[in-house]
């Protein structure tokens, strides 16, 4: 039961919700919040100045269908043309940074790095500019799923010269925004892009390859990542004294019928190792090496789908981070594909994720409730890869966009409560937490319809006007007491 210690919280029933209360509500003074979004989910300003064309660009305007109300990012939030604004609704809340991103295509308009936009590197300075004048940190990430369309032309994630053309690029950042910016993402949840968007089309580029195409996605992302973790180290680490780091998108579990302590641990490898065994351990897991290669030449190919490191690319790619990035949503009931039993192997990891159906939703189909699974995450995290320091990069809720948002709250209260626990309680090195998200935003295939801002934006107002939600003015208390507040009550009859 190594993994499936019930941590130190108690869940009380209130009413008709459960609720996880930590015993100790105030935030260590040392502990980071901030506030996040991303270049293509706010920026707009798509043809701006001398900016190209990117991945989301090409698949917004060719395939309108597959957004669910057929919109598309060239205005969105319009931050490129109003983040005076969002940096004072940053301000007013109190966090301590802001999580942005950088459009690959508004710095190299064609992709490359023989031409760098003025424009475009001057709006990433203007931005960290104010924000430090204000006290807020930036933390950039540099690749949030917008790369050219030219990149894309040339295969994108599954070439490997994309590493090199991803290097040249974070280079540039580093060198540009360096001496403002001392904590870096490089890449944001390689397995969403690369699952959503090499082996399906729900995402850009929107590509089905073979069921290989997002091994060789990660593949790539990761050699992409530890090169440009290595440029740092070896050329601005010295002058800047920054820290550098990879973002992955990790569900958790909870105990249930059939979750044993081996379908979590596989559950884990397969929906998190992929990405952070290589960076914390070295190579990709045992378990996903023997599986793939075993259920590979059962389909009758000469090789493993999931491609082999090697022995040098293993030793390059560990230890490539100063921290781990995490975003947490949702959890799973973790149980084993009982067709195996018949030997018809049809799901690499070889479980399935069940849910239970006693879980609320947010709007988002995908995200069930379920704040004990960071819990658990958190604690095996520590456990797998000697308690590193943990940034929780995204945390959040999405609705319909309700300004009255007491689930929102409920949901960031009952997640922080888990995260002060795992600090006080389990000894878990966590050292920030992240708003998703600082503004409504395009939620890629989902458009404007399921939305996680604290901040309301009028997207029918040429200005993109902003109002603040409830939960932004209770993360207002949270950030100016350091202490968890309660959750309001709606007088309303809603819940
Ligand atoms: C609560 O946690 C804070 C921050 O870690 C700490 O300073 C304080 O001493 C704790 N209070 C109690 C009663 O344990
Ligand atoms: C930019 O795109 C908009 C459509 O979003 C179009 O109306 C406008 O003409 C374009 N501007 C330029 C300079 O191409
Ligand atoms: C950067 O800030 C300067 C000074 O406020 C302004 O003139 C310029 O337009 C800004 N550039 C961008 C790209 O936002
Ligand atoms: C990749 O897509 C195939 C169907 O095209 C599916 O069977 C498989 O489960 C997908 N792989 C993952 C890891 O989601
Ligand atoms: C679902 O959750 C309820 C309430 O926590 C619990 O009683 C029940 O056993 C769970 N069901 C499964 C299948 O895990
Ligand atoms: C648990 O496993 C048993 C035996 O394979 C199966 O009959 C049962 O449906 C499973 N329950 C769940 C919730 O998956
Ligand atoms: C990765 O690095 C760690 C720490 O230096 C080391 O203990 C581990 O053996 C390395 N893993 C591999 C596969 O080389
Ligand atoms: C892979 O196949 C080998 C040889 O058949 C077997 O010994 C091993 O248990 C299999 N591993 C997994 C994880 O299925
Ligand atoms: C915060 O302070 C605690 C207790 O002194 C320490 O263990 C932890 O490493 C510090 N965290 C950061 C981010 O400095
Ligand atoms: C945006 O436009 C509205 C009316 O269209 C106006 O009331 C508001 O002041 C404008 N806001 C900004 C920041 O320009
Ligand atoms: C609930 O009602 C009380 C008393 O009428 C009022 O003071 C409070 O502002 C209301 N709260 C909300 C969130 O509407």
């Amino acid at each position: 039961m190594k993994y499936l210690w019930i941590s130190v919280i108690c869940c009380v029933i209130l009413t008709e919700i459960s609720r996880c209360q930590a015993a100790n509500l105030t935030f260590p003074s040392n502990f980071s919040i901030g506030a996040a979004t991303a270049s293509y989910q706010i920026e707009g300003a798509w043809n701006t100045s001398d900016k190209g064309e990117n991945v989301w660009d090409w698949f917004t305007h060719n395939y309108p269908d597959s957004i669910a109300d057929g919109s598309n990012g060239d205005v969105a939030c319009d931050s490129y043309n109003q983040y005076e604004v969002d940096v004072a609704l940053l301000k007013n809340m109190g966090v301590d940074f802001y999580r942005f991103s950088i459009s690959w295509s508004r710095v190299l308009p064609n992709g490359f790095a023989n031409e760098v936009s003025e424009d475009g590197i001057q709006y990433y300075k203007n931005l960290s500019q104010l924000l430090i004048a204000n006290d807020i940190e930036p933390v950039v990430t540099l690749y949030h799923w917008d790369h050219p369309e030219i990149l894309e032309e040339l295969g994108g994630w599954t070439n490997e010269l994309m590493v090199t053309w991803y290097a040249d690029y974070a280079r540039i950042i580093f060198e540009e925004l360096g001496p403002y910016v001392k904590r870096f993402i490089t890449i944001n949840e390689p397995t969403s892009y690369c699952l959503n968007g090499y082996n399906a089309t729900r995402f850009a580029p929107a590509k089905i390859l073979e069921n290989m195409g997002h091994y060789i996605c990660i593949h790539n992302t990761l050699k992409a990542h530890a090169t440009a973790y290595h440029i740092y180290d070896d050329e601005f680490r010295a002058t800047q004294n920054g820290e550098v780091g990879l973002v992955a998108y990790c569900r958790g579990w909870v105990s249930g019928d059939n979750v044993t302590d081996e379908t979590i641990e596989q559950y884990f490898l397969f929906n998190c190792g992929w990405v952070v065994h290589p960076i914390f351990a070295g190579d990709y897991p045992e378990i996903m090496k023997t599986r793939i290669a075993n259920i590979s030449a059962l389909e009758g190919y000469p090789f493993s789908r999931l491609p082999e490191f090697s022995d040098d690319w293993v030793e390059y790619i560990n230890g490539t981070a100063d921290f781990f990035g995490l975003n947490y949503y949702t959890s799973r009931l973790p149980v084993f594909d009982s067709d195996e039993d018949l030997g018809i192997y049809t799901i690499d990891s070889g479980v399935i994720e069940n849910v239970n159906s006693s879980w609320s939703v947010g709007a988002s189909d995908w995200l069930y409730v379920v704040p004990e699974g960071l819990g658990n995450l958190l604690q095996m995290i520590r456990d797998t890869y000697s308690n590193p320091p943990v940034w929780i990069m995204e945390n959040g809720y999405s609705d319909e966009g309700e300004s009255d948002d007491y689930d929102r709250i409920s949901y960031y209260y009952d997640h922080l409560s888990v995260v002060l626990s795992a600090i006080n309680d389990d000894g878990c090195n966590i050292e920030g937490y992240t708003i998703w998200s600082l503004l409504d935003n395009f939620e890629w295939a989902d458009g404007y319809t399921k939305l996680f801002g604290v901040h309301q934006v009028d997207f029918d107002s040429s200005n993109r006007t902003r109002s603040t939600k409830l939960s932004a003015t209770w993360w207002q208390d949270v950030l100016s007491t350091r202490e968890l507040q309660a959750v309001p009550t709606a007088n309303s009859t809603r819940r």
